[in-house]
């Protein structure tokens, strides 16, 4: 079993963020988190994975273009997706910036992938994914790695 986590990330917010919910999907045992910004990413790792974490800086209110192109890109093994389960994750520079409105670009193009969608848990904040302002303070990083468990633990429970 096998959990991705993509991100892209120029100035290095979002990959910490991405390394946290790592550590969480690790922390499950028999899944195997793979962690790989925009650039590293192949279709290969979208076909193998049980799940996907993605995650993105607020761009205008949505999901950076690096992101966004992989969506495109990867349309021809779309239909090789369904069922696995999605999350999303991103970080802003602006309180009221758009975190949400770019979890939710994310989660509409996991939805169209014919994906399941799951935001963070309740022991977390039971809301969209996980998201903050610049780089993860303590807190953002317990709730990222309890994000990264639940998926991890959706797709043990869904494969067995
Ligand atoms: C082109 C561009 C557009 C951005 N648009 C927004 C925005 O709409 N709202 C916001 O709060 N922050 C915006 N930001 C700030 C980034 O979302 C923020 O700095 C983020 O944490 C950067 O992530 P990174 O360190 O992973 O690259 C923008 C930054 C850039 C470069």
């Amino acid at each position: 079993m096998r959990v991705l986590v993509l991100y892209f990330s120029k100035t290095g917010n979002t990959k910490k963020l991405a390394e946290e919910i790592a550590k969480g999907v690790n922390e499950v045992k028999d899944v195997k988190c793979v962690l790989k910004s925009t650039s590293e990413v192949t279709q290969d790792d979208f076909v193998k994975s049980d799940g996907i974490i993605a995650g993105s800086p607020v761009y205008f209110g949505t999901m950076a273009a690096e992101l966004k192109d992989v969506f495109d890109k990867f349309v021809g093994i779309r239909r090789q997706m369904g069922d696995k389960i999605g999350a999303a994750f991103a970080t802003s520079g602006d309180e009221t910036g758009g975190k949400e409105t770019t979890i939710i670009s994310i989660i509409q193009a996991f939805l169209i992938y014919g994906m399941i969608i799951v935001g963070d848990p309740l022991e977390a904040t039971g809301h969209y994914g996980v998201a903050c302002i610049g780089t993860p303070d303590e807190q953002t990083a317990i709730n990222a790695v309890k994000l990264g468990r639940r998926v991890a633990l959706l797709v043990k429970k869904l494969k067995s």
